[in-house]
């Protein structure tokens, strides 16, 4: 396979050499396309003698070929390793001043990539919104892990280790769709797709041909190394979801948050469905974002954490370091369904999930009329959650409201039964 390896200006970039082997060693053609900063790192000479061939940062080289147009083409896949927050912002942004950027932007080929950076640059919300960005371009990452940074300080930042960087490519070049065109793959010209109504959804029920991305599970947000703020959300119910779907004939990519393999294993082995493990409502989010370009059918089932933890401590808090009890300090995250009505794609179906605490079914339903309303959804399954009831067992009580807040189905039974209900409701939502 043709592999072009980014490798931009950061101490990382020490440890491309080893992934650079690793790739040339597997067998596949390897053009490495450093930044001039990664040059002041590691040397051409390096790269040349690792990848067996020429190496240039400049897109005035080898003119007669135009080596960016060349290089993208041929890519089967792009990594860039170590990225920096300079690239980053440059990807972002679409710089096209040196041969990396050119090469990026001549591609079609997957992107991977590895992040290393100072945990306070990784943080900043300016490398975090570019990554977000590049996520919902479908570009792929790998990292960065916690760990041992330059000088004495350790935390998130760390690049990813050769060997699982090659590893991941592996699993790209076997299966080369990135999320978006995973769920794009059963149709080619899927953004130019206009509405739902194309595909074949019918009265009974059949999702046949149609790209549906789920999330389930529940998000955790984390204090320190060891603690998080999480809720019960088992992921039963939006497993079955996916399931149903997938029995129905559509393509799923199921957001999986935090869920157990036990209940994972209704999916794993369903060629129609892949998972995609999530962990804070931030990850949630950017796969979301990324998956939702390529479903005509979006479904939230996933619990979110409203907040996060401001300054998330790197090590674990211990009680006799502190003078008492420690204070947490929350801070809002963004309403990933809110976002994602915002930016849906032409005709997209979207529907959401609200688990309310309600002293009777009016009450229920009134609140999941108000969520409707705020969030702007197709359809919205409300179930009532308590102690006992909703999360972690394996029944639920469904009612599914329309985008003007009419009931269309009260459903109660195994969440296989409230899965099917809710599927109905979606086909005959798209009919
Ligand atoms: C010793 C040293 C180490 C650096 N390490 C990193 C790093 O790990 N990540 C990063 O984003 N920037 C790092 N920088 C800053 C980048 O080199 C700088 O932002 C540069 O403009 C990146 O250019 P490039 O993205 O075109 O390679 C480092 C700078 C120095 C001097």
């Amino acid at each position: 396979m043709n592999i072009v390896l980014g490798v931009t200006g950061g101490i990382a970039a020490y440890k491309s050499v080893a992934l650079a082997r690793l790739l040339v060693e597997a067998g596949h053609d390897v053009q490495v396309v450093p930044t001039d900063d990664a040059l002041r790192f590691v040397g051409k000479p390096t790269w040349e003698a690792i990848s067996r061939h020429p190496v240039t940062t400049s897109v005035h080289e080898d003119v007669p070929e135009v080596r960016h147009v060349a290089l993208g083409q041929r890519a089967d896949l792009i990594v860039i390793a170590p990225a920096t927050a300079n690239t980053l912002a440059r990807m972002t942004a679409g710089l096209a001043d040196d041969l990396l950027g050119t090469t990026l932007l001549a591609t079609r080929a997957p992107v991977l990539v590895a992040p290393a950076m100072h945990t306070e640059m990784w943080q900043h919300a300016a490398t975090q919104d570019n990554v977000a960005i590049l996520r919902r371009r479908g570009v792929q990452f790998i990292g960065p892990e916690s760990g041992r940074l330059t000088g004495n300080d350790s935390g998130p930042g760390r690049m990813s280790e050769p060997e699982q960087i090659f590893a991941r490519v592996a699993e790209m070049l076997a299966e080369p769709d990135s999320l978006a065109q995973d769920l794009d793959a059963q149709d080619p010209a899927p953004l130019a797709a206009p509405t739902v109504a194309a595909p074949t959804a019918h009265s009974t029920g059949s999702l046949s041909g149609l790209r549906i991305l789920v999330s389930a599970g529940g998000t955790r947000e984390p204090i320190d190394p060891v603690r998080y703020i999480g809720n019960r959300s088992s992921g039963r119910q939006g497993v079955a979801v996916a399931a149903a779907a997938a029995e129905r004939g559509a393509k799923v990519v199921l957001l999986a948050a935090n869920i157990e393999e036990s209940v994972l294993a209704a999916v794993l082995d369903n060629p129609a469905v892949r998972v995609i493990p999530v962990g804070t409502a931030a990850e949630l989010e950017s796969a979301a974002q990324a998956g939702s370009a390529g479903a005509e059918v979006v479904i939230m089932a996933a619990a979110v954490s409203d907040y996060r933890v401001a300054g998330v401590s790197e090590e674990k808090i211990r009680k006799e370091d502190s003078d008492g009890p420690p204070t947490l300090t929350l801070v809002e995250n963004s309403d990933i369904l809110v976002g994602l009505v915002r930016d849906r794609r032409p005709g997209q179906l979207l529907v959401g999930f609200a688990a309310e605490t309600a002293a009777d079914e009016v009450e229920l339903i009134e609140r999941g009329r108000r969520k409707l309303v705020r969030k702007g959804v197709d359809l919205l399954a409300v179930n009532s959650v308590g102690w006992n009831e909703g999360f972690e067992s394996r029944e639920n009580t469904l009612h599914i409201l329309d985008g003007s807040g009419a009931v269309v189905e009260r459903v109660s039974g195994t969440k296989q039964e409230t899965a099917d209900a809710l599927l109905d409701a979606v086909a005959a939502a798209l009919e």
